[in-house]
């Protein structure tokens, strides 16, 4: 176990000159200012602005817009035209229409008629004949439209779909999938009208959570097309609609690329395989299952991976017992060595399109649902997440 009270005291002082170091490095050189000071770095004056702004990150400047950019009056000024025709209602579809609609915008929701999304945005207050068509009805009475079918769905539907995207709308993705991958999907938007994209950086549910309590998720945008020249500005004040925090630019191939990988790694894929192998090796050497899941999942995410989160590595580092730091010390290049050819091999296949065409043909299956259910629930019946379920329970809050 690791020893994370003593340093307490040692803690709280460096977490204030580790929220001091975030802020020192946050150097704003940007247009569009208002020189608004929130506070001081060392005697050095901290000048924040709004809007445009190239933030230093660890020595690479790009250039971010946050929410503040586009207050709420703002976005209604900007979008008073438009009618927001949202397809699809699964989780992106439910937190950017929801969020969408709290701030005020005109928004409509294209389903298909009597399916599970359909059910669901009745639930939440979408009316039929007023805020809530069929997906193509939908599309139809939308100067914005965004795909949030499941990515398998928007190539399907593409060629009932692409009739419709009429000169002066405007098609929105949260993926890139669909037009970067347009060889397999067949999904290749129209030369004629805006196309941008914006990805939140987390489920839908996060997105709609995040807003209910005044915060926001990190999202990326990119344009693909720019007929009117204010692509970009959509894309940026679209991003804010939909419950961003703040924004980063990128384009179409690089956020289908990084997304997929990301999701196959670190974000889910990896860090479960990560745990299995940990665990395993665990229970082989006699340890009980309690043990084995403290040291491997519990002690993670509810100590360690939260003051990452917060605070950064190094202070997690900082927050553990001398032991544990060396041992992780000579461990960390270890791990990294072995992992690294796993992550160039699951690059590559983003890359070659092969994990688009794996997803496809598994997602485009009629029984897809049930398949994945039955993998679902092949997670759910190993030993190390049965005993999770138990953990949890123990914990006093849920008792
Ligand atoms: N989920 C995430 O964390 C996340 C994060 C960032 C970006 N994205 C992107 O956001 C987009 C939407 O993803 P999602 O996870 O919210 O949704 P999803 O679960 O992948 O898709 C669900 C929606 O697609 C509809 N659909 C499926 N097959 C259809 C068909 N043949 N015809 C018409 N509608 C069909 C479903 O309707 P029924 O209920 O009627 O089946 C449902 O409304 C994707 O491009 C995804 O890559 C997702």
């Amino acid at each position: 176990m690791l020893r994370t009270v003593a340093r307490q005291a040692v803690l709280r002082s460096r977490g204030g000159e580790v929220a001091r170091r975030a802020m020192s490095s946050f150097v704003v050189s940007g247009s569009n200012r208002t020189s608004r000071a929130r506070g001081s770095v060392a005697g050095a004056p901290l000048v924040m602005s709004r809007g445009l702004k190239e933030i230093s990150f660890g020595g690479t400047t790009e250039t971010v817009y946050e929410r503040a950019d586009w207050p709420r009056e703002k976005l209604l000024e900007y979008f008073k035209n438009d009618t927001i025709a949202l397809i699809g209602y699964g989780s992106q579809g439910y937190g950017q229409g929801l969020n969408l609609r709290d701030n005020g915008l005109k928004v409509i929701i294209g389903v298909r008629k009597d399916g599970a999304s359909w059910k669901a945005a009745l639930e939440d207050g979408w009316v039929p004949g007023e805020t809530l068509f069929d997906v193509m009805e939908a599309v139809q009475k939308g100067s914005i439209v965004m795909n949030l079918l499941s990515d398998a769905a928007q190539s399907e539907t593409w060629p009932k779909l692409r009739p419709l995207l009429t000169k002066g709308k405007t098609l929105y993705f949260s993926h890139g999938f669909s037009p970067v991958f347009k060889d397999l999907t067949k999904v290749e938007p129209p030369k004629d009208i805006d196309v941008i994209l914006v990805a939140p950086k987390g489920s839908g549910r996060t997105v709609r959570t995040l807003f209910k309590e005044g915060r926001g998720i990190n999202s990326s945008y990119a344009v693909w097309n720019d007929v009117t020249g204010k692509a970009h500005e959509k894309a940026q004040a679209l991003a804010v609609a939909v419950g961003s925090g703040y924004v980063y630019q990128t384009t179409f191939e690089k956020e289908v690329n990084s997304d997929l990988y990301g999701e196959r790694g670190c974000l889910m894929g990896g860090i479960h395989g990560m745990f299995l192998a940990q665990y395993e090796v665990l229970r082989e050497n006699g340890h009980s299952p309690s043990e084995a899941f403290n040291e491997t999942v519990e002690e993670a995410t509810q100590s360690l991976y939260p003051l990452i989160g917060k605070y950064g590595m190094d202070y997690m580092y900082d927050a553990c017992s001398t032991t544990a730091r060396r041992g992780a010390l000579d461990w960390y290049p270890i791990f990294k060595k072995a992992l690294k050819p796993v992550f160039q091999d699951l690059y590559e296949s983003t890359k070659n399109g092969s994990e688009t065409k794996r997803s496809l043909e598994f997602n485009s299956q009629p029984d897809y649902r049930e398949k994945l259910e039955a993998e679902l629930q092949t997670i759910r019946n190993m030993e190390i997440w049965k005993v999770g379920k138990e953990v949890r329970k123990l914990r006093p809050e849920n008792n």
